[in-house]
């Protein structure tokens, strides 16, 4: 049964029992928590933590899935893959563990024909948690599975949670027996290679805290209701559907190990290494286009590295295979045809995913030579001072600044007789990681513990948002928080947290930034509000500091919003709906949004495009945005069910949340998006629109940058004075500026060479007289001396080579030259032939000589070159090359 049919009947099979079909969300998760989707449930997290109401009580999806913690393990066993379809269903407070598990059972040993997967019965064998009698109850005598083949099993397999904080449950697992050839007998508890888990039913009713590991962390309490959350990995299922050995041999990915053994003759089951490597190739490649497709670019952080890691790496393992030509084009083509079956948008996209794709590559072939060079200089240093092992930040560094995956740094070391200090590196690894996730917290909730906004919401509900239609008005204080930790009341000075139970402040969120204003309280109290987020969905909290008075919870309140830069910035936020429309008209559906700020008079927007976007395509779009902007088109908000939403054609914000009814905002005949966020009443409030700029901001991304209103006003007037200012200054008209300033810049280039030329014949000049004043030590012509401060390091070393030359008649000759160039000292030596066979090495003593000037360098036994950070040590090392001289000679 191909994967596609497996995904279909699954779906299918839970719809006719009342679920709602949810299609899978982007890998990129909505979550602070979490870099990418690594289980089914995440989409549905609110649901079952019961923040927001789920708008069904049964749902089922195929949602697509990255984890990343078993990287190593990729290729080497049957199937950890790192990415994969979870199959899932899942219950909101309807049914429970035997409804969850007479599913599962019924869905997997049904006939085919009768819509099932037709598994044999008598190889499914089940594991409970340790204590959860009840479902052990369940499967003996609902389903009637006999005791001996239920087993057991602790908090690490039975027990499920998110690895952070949030909804968990013990959980019930069906594995598959793929029979002796797999290994010994004696159920998943002994072997879970043989019986390989396909299906995790998961009883969702607690809600954990924080801590390590699958087994330390504290329960915090019931979830509101007992819900139910599955996975049945699609991969695993297509193996033993497909009757093939392990994941990777099914047929989406079956196809890319042919195609990368076709590009590097290296036939699959020559040998287990370069099986492995196959393996890898195939994952990872498939994995780099479904990250690239949802809009992950690589980069040096979060998700960004996760796909460089995964790309590198399967780029590296075709070179191990033996194929130095580029082969990601063709990889890329085959999983996009491969799995564009089941993902139609990556069809569409391919375009814009090669590009994203091949850049990658290019960049780690170039980064690989450059990176190359770093790590040869380590590793001779590290051997030069006795060491075995590469240093961590040695690792780190190439890690950081070369993308060097640390199985590269490791396999290269090797090579050249190191080891690597891995513990180092992944120390600082770790802190680069926990200062990334602990930035992304803060700026999110300024506060990484949600539940005291969660209790909030508990007792008052959710905020009501009157600022679409309201600059101010009448609430009432529901919550406070005083330096982050809950309070009855705040005094003057303190910085607070406030909640109140409507608000028309705009907490930051869909590329708008908040509202700022005040809060003042019935008694006289007044909060200036400098900052507004949502760190729970649905609470607004208001931070800023109490100017005068107490704050008690329950006061009453007015609140009001810094109404100029509320206006400011609807001002903007219009302004990047035209100039979305306008790029998507002038580019194409590719010019999708990747990310937005809308702030008071400027806006950036980023959005797809596998190339720059040329001046002259800017240049019409702003024409376009200004002339829409005069048509003083209405701009028009209305709530829809999401359907007829799509169905008048909004444009649809990457990732957009779940939610049966959304918002569309309409611009006239001119544009029409999803959004949430405030915008002005008429276009014509906008005044005007200036492009400054677009640049890229990632492989594949591209970000303009513009003004709107007065502000892009008193851009252009101060373009303007200085247009007028250079006028004067160059005596032409503003359209003669361009030639007229080339040409100044070109007569100052030839007076730039004329002066160098002159410079260095001085230098040169110098030669005969040094050479003159050669010192004779033991027989050796030895030339030391100091050159004017300025030289630089090519006109000293053409120096010193033409020096060494006027050494003639067989002499050994020694030159040691030294100057200071931007306050750091600098020298080059040269030894000539019979100086060299007497021993004396031209980079032997520019160390001596560097090492005085507190620094290094080195180079050939003929010319070498060093410098340091002390030209007060010149004299001084000097003497150290003439001493060495005198000593070798
Ligand atoms: N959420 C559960 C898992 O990922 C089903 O295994």
């Amino acid at each position: 049964m191909e994967s596609a049919e497996i995904r279909r009947r699954w779906l299918r099979f839970f719809e006719e029992r009342g679920h709602t079909v949810v299609p899978s969300a982007s890998l990129i998760a909505d979550d602070p928590t979490l870099l990418l989707v690594p289980a089914g449930m995440v989409p549905f997290k609110p649901y079952f933590l019961g923040e927001v109401k789920p708008p069904f009580k049964r749902a089922t999806s195929v949602q697509k899935c990255v984890r990343t913690p078993d990287i190593e393990e990729v290729g080497k066993t049957t199937r950890h893959g790192t990415f994969f379809q979870m199959c899932g269903n899942f219950s909101f407070g309807d049914y429970f563990k035997e409804g969850a598990i007479t599913y599962a059972w019924e869905l997997l040993t049904s006939s085919v024909a009768d819509g099932g997967f037709g598994l044999e019965p008598e190889k499914l064998w089940i594991t409970v948690y340790e204590d959860d009698d009840e479902a052990e109850q369940i499967w003996r005598e609902k389903i009637g599975v006999p005791a001996e083949r239920i087993q057991r099993l602790g908090m690490g397999p039975n027990f499920w949670s998110m690895g952070v904080p949030g909804p968990c449950g013990p959980c019930s697992e069906i594995n598959y027996d793929r029979g002796p050839e797999f290994g010994e007998e004696g159920g998943p508890a002994v072997n879970d290679e043989r019986y390989v888990e396909i299906w995790n039913l998961v009883f969702m009713q607690y809600e954990r805290g924080e801590g390590t590991g699958k087994e330390d962390f504290p329960i915090l309490g019931d979830l509101p209701a007992k819900n139910i959350d599955t996975g049945l990995g699609l991969e695993r299922l297509a193996m033993i559907l497909q009757g093939v050995q392990n994941m990777y041999e099914t047929d989406n990915l079956r196809v890319v190990i042919d195609k990368a053994t076709e590009l590097s003759g290296v036939a699959y089951g020559a040998a287990h290494a370069s099986d492995v490597s196959l393996r890898v190739v195939a994952d990872h490649m498939r994995t780099s286009v479904m990250l690239i497709g949802d809009g992950v670019s690589p980069g040096n952080e979060g998700r960004g590295y996760v796909l460089r890691r995964i790309m590198r790496r399967a780029i590296r393992n075709m070179r191990l295979l033996g194929a130095n030509q580029p082969v990601v084009a063709d990889l890329v083509d085959v999983v996009i045809n491969s799995m564009g079956q089941q993902y139609p948008e990556l069809i569409e996209d391919r375009k814009r995913i090669e590009t994203v794709a091949l850049a990658e590559e290019a960049a780690f072939l170039k980064t690989l030579k450059a990176g190359t060079n770093i790590l040869d200089t380590a590793v001779s240093e590290t051997k030069a001072s006795g060491g075995k092992v590469l240093p961590g930040d040695k690792a780190f560094l190439l890690h950081d600044t070369w993308g060097f995956p640390i199985d590269l740094t490791l396999e290269m070391a090797f090579e050249q007789g190191l080891s690597v200090d891995e513990e180092g590196f992944r120390r600082l690894m770790k802190e680069q990681r926990d200062r990334a996730k602990a930035d992304a917290m803060v700026k999110k909730s300024g506060h990484a513990d949600l539940s005291a906004y969660r209790a909030v919401a508990d007792a008052a509900g959710t905020t009501e948002f009157t600022g679409y239609t309201h600059n101010e008005g009448e609430a009432t204080v529901v919550g406070l928080l005083v330096d982050g930790v809950p309070s009855p009341a705040a005094n003057e000075g303190d910085e607070v947290e406030v909640i109140l139970d409507r608000t028309p402040f705009y907490a930051e969120g869909g590329g708008q930034l908040a509202d700022t204003g005040r809060i003042r309280i019935d008694t006289g109290a007044v909060i200036e509000v400098r900052d507004v987020q949502q760190p729970v969905p649905g609470v607004t909290v208001h931070k800023g500091v109490v100017q005068v008075g107490e704050v008690t919870v329950g006061s009453g309140a007015l609140a009001q919003i810094d109404l100029v830069r509320r206006r400011s910035i609807a001002r903007a936020h219009s302004a990047t709906h035209l100039t979305h429309q306008a790029l998507r008209d002038a580019l194409g559906p590719t010019a999708a949004q990747a990310g937005s700020e809308n702030s008071p008079g400027r806006f950036r927007f980023d959005f797809g495009s596998p190339t720059a976007v040329p001046g002259t395509v800017l240049t019409d779009v702003e024409q376009k945005i200004n002339e829409v902007l005069a048509r003083e088109l209405d701009v028009t908000a209305e709530v829809l069910p999401i359907a007829e939403a799509k169905k008048q054609g909004a444009i649809a914000e990457f990732g957009e949340k779940y939610g049966d009814r959304v918002r569309v905002v309409t611009i006239g005949d001119y544009s029409k998006e999803l959004c949430g966020g405030t915008h002005v009443g008429n276009t014509a409030q906008l005044g005007l629109v200036k492009l400054l700029g677009e640049s890229s901001i990632g492989s594949g991304v591209r970000r303009v940058e513009a003004l709107v209103g007065v502000d892009a006003y008193n851009f252009l007037a101060r373009e303007h004075t200085i247009v007028s200012q250079l006028t004067d200054l160059v005596k032409g008209r503003p359209e003669e500026l361009p030639d007229k300033i080339s040409g100044v810049l070109a007569k100052l280039k030839d007076a730039e060479k004329e002066i160098e030329r002159f410079r260095a014949d001085k230098v040169l000049q110098a030669a005969a007289g040094l050479a003159a004043g050669a010192q004779d030590v033991k027989g050796v012509a030895l030339v030391t001396g100091t050159v004017p401060e300025g030289t630089g390091g090519d006109d000293l070393r053409k120096l010193v080579l033409d020096v060494r030359q006027r050494i003639t008649g067989g002499r050994p000759a020694v030159v040691a030259l030294f100057t200071v160039t931007n306050g750091r000292p600098l020298t080059v030596v040269a030894t000539n032939e019979a100086a060299r066979e007497r021993g004396i090495k031209a980079g032997e003593l520019v160390r001596t000589a560097a090492k005085t000037l507190g620094g290094g360098g080195g180079g050939k036994d003929d010319v070498a070159q060093g410098g340091g950070q002390n030209p007060a040590a010149v004299g001084e090392a000097i003497g150290a090359v003439q001493r060495l001289v005198a000593e070798k000679a």
